[in-house]
């Protein structure tokens, strides 16, 4: 999958210094499913079981096409017998801003309605990220509603909104 300025790619297993340089950042894992603090093993073993989990879900390395660096991750849950499934995604903060969320979650999309057959995928963020929400916006999502108190992390629980988009040509 590729677009204007990147392209999406399976991860190795060489990717997981790269992976950890990001993860370890207090501002990348505090509105995802991951712990803090991040370690390379974590890396190393995310990036190992992604073989053995790839009938339930598929993540790609974003590159950029530039310089081969990776800057992000994008992930899509396969819930094959609905036709659906959750998107989550990351980017470096060096590249927060620039487009590049947006530009991965819509090549994710066409894959998932064209390549897999998806009748819809849907997204998550927590209210107090923003920016995610306008990813989300930005390719065609639609708020379905907020989710109270639906995620507990570091401490306490949040809100978090719901986002869909119906494949039209299904
Ligand atoms: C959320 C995240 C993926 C966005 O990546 P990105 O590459 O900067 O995203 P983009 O540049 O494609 O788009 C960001 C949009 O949010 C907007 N934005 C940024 N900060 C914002 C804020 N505080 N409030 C509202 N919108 C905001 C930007 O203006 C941009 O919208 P625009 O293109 O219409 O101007 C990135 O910040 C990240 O990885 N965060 C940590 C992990 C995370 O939160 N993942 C998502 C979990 S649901």
């Amino acid at each position: 999958m590729e677009s204007e300025r990147i392209f999406l790619r399976p991860f190795v297993i060489g990717d997981a210094e790269e992976v950890f340089a990001v993860c370890r950042d207090f501002n990348v894992t505090k509105y995802l499913p991951l712990p803090y603090p991040y370690t390379l093993d974590m890396a190393k073993s995310w990036i190992s079981s992604q073989v053995e989990n790839k009938d339930k879900r598929l993540e790609f390395a974003v590159i950029l096409k530039s310089n081969n660096k990776l800057i992000g991750s994008i992930g899509l849950g396969l819930e094959n017998a609905d036709r659906h499934g959750e998107v989550g995604y990351w980017i470096s903060p060096d590249y927060w801003g620039k487009g590049y969320a947006t530009e991965a979650l819509k090549l994710l999309i066409d894959f998932a309605f064209k390549e897999l057959k998806f009748h819809k995928i849907y997204a998550k963020h927590y209210v107090e990220n923003p920016a995610s929400g306008k990813v989300m916006q930005n390719c065609g999502m639609s708020l379905v509603g907020t989710l109270k108190d639906h995620s507990f992390k570091n401490g306490k629980f949040h809100d978090v909104k719901l986002y869909e988009l119906i494949n039209k040509h299904d």
